[in-house]
């Protein structure tokens, strides 16, 4: 079976690191990115280890991928449309291991994926803080499924790759996190730190109640979020460490293109044709979108 994973960043390599283990006569994995590169170093709990797993450049690569995993940012996605229909076959089953909503139509084998991966990348090597797991829709899958089992057989790989009922309620659920946190920091330009200041906690719980309610009233999946997400979601940000930053707020702080299309403005179109007020969501959409003109 090849797997290909697009991306060899935070979440690409901490994937390669572990499929790298799989047994080579059943799994021909290849890993790729922008730029080619002989291997990438991951920083996990003080220790920088240096993993020899080739890094192609995308645009080089010939092979047909059975499963391909993207695990690059969104902006990406349009950029490599032609690339991934270039690389894979008919029955590619192509997992999106990414943040966000909105895109899963851009390739017809596309299954959207929940990514439990914490990491960040740095100039020449990759933070991994916690979590490695990617939960998928429970369906039937030709390749992916075969590779679970694969995983789950061989003691060595330390990756879960679920298939869960929930499926949908953990990916709104995830949609949401990054709604409230994601748009804090990335707008403040500063890390968690900021839910040390009560207005600016008391603006998050109004960004969420809000999100929440677009979800609960106009999502199309049956999801109904319950009562008590925004404490949750206030819980797990108190207890990130104070100078953690987003992905969003790293990116606008390197003055780049966020993930704003898929996340916050995912939300914020959801109710249209809906009566639902939300003042604070609409700022927030408003001023991201005025990050991204150029
Ligand atoms: N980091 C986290 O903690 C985390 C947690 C959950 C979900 N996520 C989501 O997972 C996704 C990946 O995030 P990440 O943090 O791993 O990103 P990242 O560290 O910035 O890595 C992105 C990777 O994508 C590659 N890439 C970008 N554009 C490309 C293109 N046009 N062609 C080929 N490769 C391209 C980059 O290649 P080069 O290295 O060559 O530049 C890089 O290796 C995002 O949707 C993110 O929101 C991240």
């Amino acid at each position: 079976m090849k797997i290909g994973i697009i991306g060899a960043g935070a979440v690409g390599s901490i994937i390669a690191r572990e499929f790298h283990k799989l047994p080579a006569d059943k799994v021909e994995l290849t890993l790729m990115a922008k730029s080619a590169r002989d291997g990438f170093t991951i920083l996990e709990q003080g220790v920088k280890t240096f993993h020899e797993i080739k890094v192609h450049k995308v645009s080089q690569v010939t092979d047909k991928f059975d499963v391909l995993f993207i695990a690059t940012k969104t902006p990406a996605l349009t950029a490599l449309k032609d690339t991934i229909n270039s690389i894979t076959h008919k029955d590619s089953e192509i997992i999106y291991a990414l943040n966000g909503m909105g895109y899963d139509s851009i390739f017809d084998q596309g299954i959207p994926g929940v990514v439990y991966i914490s990491g960040q990348q740095h100039d020449d090597y990759i933070e991994h803080y916690v979590n490695q797991k990617i939960i998928l829709p429970e369906r039937q899958f030709i390749y992916t499924d075969k590779l679970i089992e694969l995983i789950d057989n061989t003691e060595s790989v330390n990756f879960e790759l679920l298939k869960s009922s929930e499926f949908n309620k953990m990916r709104y659920e995830k949609l949401l996190i990054n709604v409230g946190i994601n748009s804090m920091t990335a707008l403040s330009k500063n890390t968690s730190k900021i839910f040390e200041d009560e207005k600016t906690v008391q603006l998050t719980k109004r960004l969420l109640t809000e999100s929440v309610a677009v979800v609960n009233l106009c999502n199309k999946d049956k999801v109904e979020i319950d009562e008590g997400f925004v404490d949750y979601a206030m819980n797990m940000y108190y207890s990130y460490p104070r100078d953690m930053g987003t992905s969003m707020y790293y990116d606008v702080m390197a003055n780049k293109t966020t993930e704003f299309k898929y996340i916050q403005q995912y939300v914020h179109s959801m109710k249209q044709g809906y009566d639902v007020d939300t003042p604070v969501l609409d700022i927030v959409v408003t001023l991201l979108a005025a990050y991204e003109k150029n």
